[in-house]
């Protein structure tokens, strides 16, 4: 069995070790400051409180997914045994580049050292590391007890068992893999992301409409379709013979609309503040964090009505 070990347990820390101890794996959390790695036990146990969040639990209760968890106050401690590293610390190079440096060595010369990092390719803080051929990045989209999709990306010098290794585990535990060749700005998501976001503050900025009719063209819009089928899946169905077909009726109109999407803004202050005042009217700033809570039950119930029907 895989014994885990997580490396920096905030935000995203914590919600890995839901996925790892409900999915039947020994974790131990360790983190620079000892308050952070404390905390996590309640984060889980708060979490494990919603009935949604537990149906992906298998059938376990939510005191047996708690014992599997410990702390560990030392990085000695926590790596001793582990055959899976998730180091979730701050976005910064310099802390990975010395914190790397250390799990190189401590770390079982087999175990994979995995990186939550949004945005650092893993050359990065692993190039002089005698095991670099273990590292890469295994980057979760957040929360990731409730978001199953993993983006997992080698550098160059990543072994390939390396990577297989590590994208079954994700398999295994639940989460939804998706391989990239090779290290890229952004990976996928913060690519495709970006490409949505880029558009969105465009059209407020040339005053075509406002921030919440953006949000709604996604939320009551292509979000509906979004949630159970990607892009191509979309366009395969909007042509009655499939994608092909579509692109030939509509491709050179997205070709046009690529060419005025082509040059590039920054989000500027004045606009950004236009659009706070938007949404802050619908959720004020002191409500933000019920708000994320709200976010977390629905994506919850969504989870479980996919996990239903997808057998269908
Ligand atoms: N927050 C997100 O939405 C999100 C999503 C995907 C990926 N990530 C990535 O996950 C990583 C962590 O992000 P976060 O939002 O959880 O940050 P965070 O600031 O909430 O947590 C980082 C934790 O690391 C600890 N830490 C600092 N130095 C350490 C060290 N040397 N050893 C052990 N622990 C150490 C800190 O005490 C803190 O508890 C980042 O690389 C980030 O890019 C974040």
């Amino acid at each position: 069995m895989t014994r885990v070990a997580l490396v920096g347990a905030g935000v995203v820390g914590s919600s890995w070790s839901l996925v790892f101890a409900r999915a039947g794996l020994d974790v131990v959390v360790h983190d620079s400051d000892p308050a952070s790695a404390g905390r996590v036990i309640d984060y889980v146990r708060s979490a494990l409180d919603d009935p949604e969040a537990l149906k992906f639990a298998s059938a376990d209760d939510r005191e047996t997914i708690l014992a599997r968890l410990k702390v560990a106050s030392s990085l000695e401690d926590a790596l001793a045994g582990a055959d899976y590293i998730q180091e979730s610390a701050p976005e910064r190079l310099d802390i990975k580049k010395d914190l790397y440096k250390r799990l190189d060595v401590l770390a079982h010369p087999n175990a994979i050292l995995a990186s939550s990092t949004s945005g650092l390719p893993a050359s990065s803080f692993t190039e002089g590391l005698k095991h670099r051929h273990r590292c890469l990045v295994v980057h979760p989209i957040n929360p990731p007890h409730l978001v199953p999709l993993v983006e997992i990306v080698p550098a160059s010098w990543t072994a390939p068992d390396i990577v297989d290794r590590a994208t079954a585990l994700m398999g295994e535990v639940g989460q939804s893999p998706i391989r990239l060749t090779r290290e890229i700005n952004g990976f996928v998501v913060n690519r495709l992301q970006s490409a949505i976001l880029g558009e969105a503050f465009r059209l407020v900025e040339d005053g075509v409409c406002d921030a919440d009719a953006v949000d709604r063209a996604v939320s009551d819009g292509l979000g509906l379709r979004w949630f159970f089928m990607g892009p191509f899946e979309t366009i395969d169905l909007n042509a009655k013979n499939g994608i092909a077909e579509y692109c030939r009726n509509l491709g050179p109109m997205y070709f046009d609309l690529a060419k005025e999407q082509a040059d590039p803004r920054p989000w500027g202050a004045k606009l950004v503040e236009r659009i706070e005042r938007v949404l802050r009217q619908k959720v004020p700033e002191r409500e933000l964090a019920n708000r994320r809570s709200w976010r977390d039950s629905y994506i919850a119930l969504l989870r479980s009505i996919k996990l239903t029907t997808r057998s269908k």
